[in-house]
């Protein structure tokens, strides 16, 4: 292999027949007169054109077939199909290293005639950028089979994407994460739209597995019912106001309803419906007050029973060591939904406030379904101050506002088909444009363009390892599901 030109950050190197690359793939440019490599990245190979090549290729065309094409007395065929078969493999300008340390690209170029290329391993990539953390979890391995780890550190205090189209493996690199959070005693909240986390706690075979006792599933209206007096007035009133869009007037008239309660010691459901039904007040808010009680009735989130109800506090207490709570959000109504999301997440930022807890990372799979808007700044902004570190998984990368992309620490990018995602996501990720085009198009379920901090800024192309527990995606199929019940039909 050989320097054949330089254009911008890009160094295209001629490549021989012969010798095999994957995109994604890291190069080293050594020139021993300088002390000094280049370290590049392979993200697209093109022929190399030249009009004597063209024409040769013409030339071949038009004898094709022909004796005269057969004559070969110097024996050049050989040479004429490597010279035409030779490719050259465009690669970004990832980093320079002198002296065995990592210095600013400053428009160095190594020699074109002298330098050597050759194929760099991701072991010897993370030697060069030094790791920070001793937290390994082990993700996958890269396009040449090495093992490939990240620092749990590199997952602290940052927000990170996981987006890709569906089936991709996005959930699987979810629960790789998570796990690999619990190994190191992190406290995990989760927010399972599809019912898909308590895998976690099985083995493949289908007993329990190692986290079984660091995960807890909580079901809303099952295992998670909070008390009136827990949640508190404000997130009372937030919820009113934001989720179930109750106007002014009639939010006064509640506050004031609230303050009789408490003075005099009446916080509860009974009590609430009772004093809306006497409170002295226009028929019009009693009716809007009724009818809002009765949707928080319905999502079964609050109780009266002080042996039904839970605390955030109590359930991370039970988990010394680390542990993941799963809040599922499946087979809930997309209102309850919203109220259970923000209910928790008001609660969990109190919590963090008073310093009853320590800081959390949160995951959350699609979450434009019942984040309001507001709360995914707030999310990246002040929720992150407080302790509660952000993972967002998404299939629909325009979900996403391109203000959060720009914040983010960590991108895990799976395979997108469609044009239009692939445009958005090299927008806005946080490497350059040509290398995101062209990998996430071509990149095979299960495999995913890691970039940011865990990667120390280096893009690197990981084939996520499978779990020892079970990461099944929960679609629910139709035919799987009638193949031993119904024998097939036979059709002439
Ligand atoms: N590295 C892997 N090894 C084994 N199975 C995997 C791997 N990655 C994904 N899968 C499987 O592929 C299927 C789709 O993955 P999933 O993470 O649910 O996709 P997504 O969330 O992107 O829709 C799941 O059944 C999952 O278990
Ligand atoms: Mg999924």
């Amino acid at each position: 292999m050989r320097i054949l030109s330089k254009r911008g950050d890009e160094m295209m190197i001629l490549a021989l027949p012969g010798e095999e690359f994957t995109k994604g793939e890291y190069m080293k440019i050594v020139d021993e007169r300088a002390d000094t490599q280049m370290v590049v990245q392979l993200y697209d190979s093109a022929y190399l054109d030249s009009p004597g090549i063209q024409e040769d290729l013409l030339r071949d065309e038009l004898f094709s077939g022909s004796e005269l094409n057969r004559l070969d007395p110097l024996e050049m065929e050989s040479l004429g199909v490597m010279i035409k078969d030779a490719r050259v493999l465009l690669c970004k300008i990832r980093c320079v290293i002198r002296a065995g340390k990592r210095i600013p690209e400053s428009g160095w170029l190594p020699s074109r005639s002298s330098s050597t290329v050759s194929k760099m391993g991701v072991s010897e990539l993370y030697e060069i950028i030094g790791s920070r953390g001793t937290r390994r979890i082990l993700l996958g391995e890269s396009v040449n089979g090495e093992g490939n780890s990240i620092n749990a550190e590199d997952l602290d205090g940052r927000l990170n994407i996981i987006t890709g189209r569906k089936e991709a493996g996005k959930s699987h690199m979810a629960k790789l994460l998570v796990s690999g959070l619990l190994d190191h005693g992190a406290k995990v909240l989760i927010f399972d739209l599809n019912g898909e986390y308590g895998g976690l706690a099985l083995s493949r075979e289908g007993g329990v597995s190692r986290y079984a006792k660091r995960v807890k599933v909580l079901q809303p209206g099952y295992n998670l019912r909070f008390s009136l007096r827990y949640l508190g007035k404000r997130i009372l009133v937030d919820v009113l106001q934001n989720v179930l869009e109750v106007p002014g007037a009639t939010m006064r008239e509640f506050m004031r309803i609230w303050d009789y309660l408490e003075q005099s010691g009446r916080v509860t459901l009974k009590d609430l419906e009772e004093t809306i039904n006497h409170w002295h007040c226009n028929e019009f808010v009693r009716d809007a007050l009724l009818s809002r009680y009765y949707s928080l009735i319905s999502s079964d989130l609050i109780s009266d029973n002080s042996r039904y109800v839970t605390t955030i506090e109590e359930e991370f207490a039970s988990m010394k060591d680390g542990g993941a709570l799963i809040v599922t959000l499946s087979g809930v109504g997309p209102l309850a939904r919203r109220m259970i999301v923000e209910s928790v997440l008001a609660k969990l930022i109190d919590c963090l406030e008073q310093r009853t807890l320590e800081p959390v990372f949160l995951l959350a799979e699609e979450a434009h379904l019942y984040l309001r808007h507001t709360y995914w700044e707030d999310l990246i902004t002040r929720m992150r101050h407080f302790g509660v570190f952000s993972t967002f998984v998404t299939n629909q990368p325009d979900a996403i506002g391109p203000d959060i992309y720009r914040q983010a620490d960590n991108i895990f990018l799976y395979n997108f088909t469609n044009e239009k995602d692939i445009e958005q996501v090299a927008q806005a990720s946080m490497t350059d444009f040509e290398t995101v085009k062209s990998i996430v198009r071509t990149l095979e379920p299960k495999h995913c363009l890691v970039l940011g901090k865990v990667v120390g800024d280096l893009p690197v192309v990981v084939k996520s390892v499978d779990t020892d527990f079970q990461s099944l995606g929960s679609t629910r199929l139709f035919f799987t599901s009638h193949i031993e019940s119904t024998p097939p039909v036979e059709t002439r």
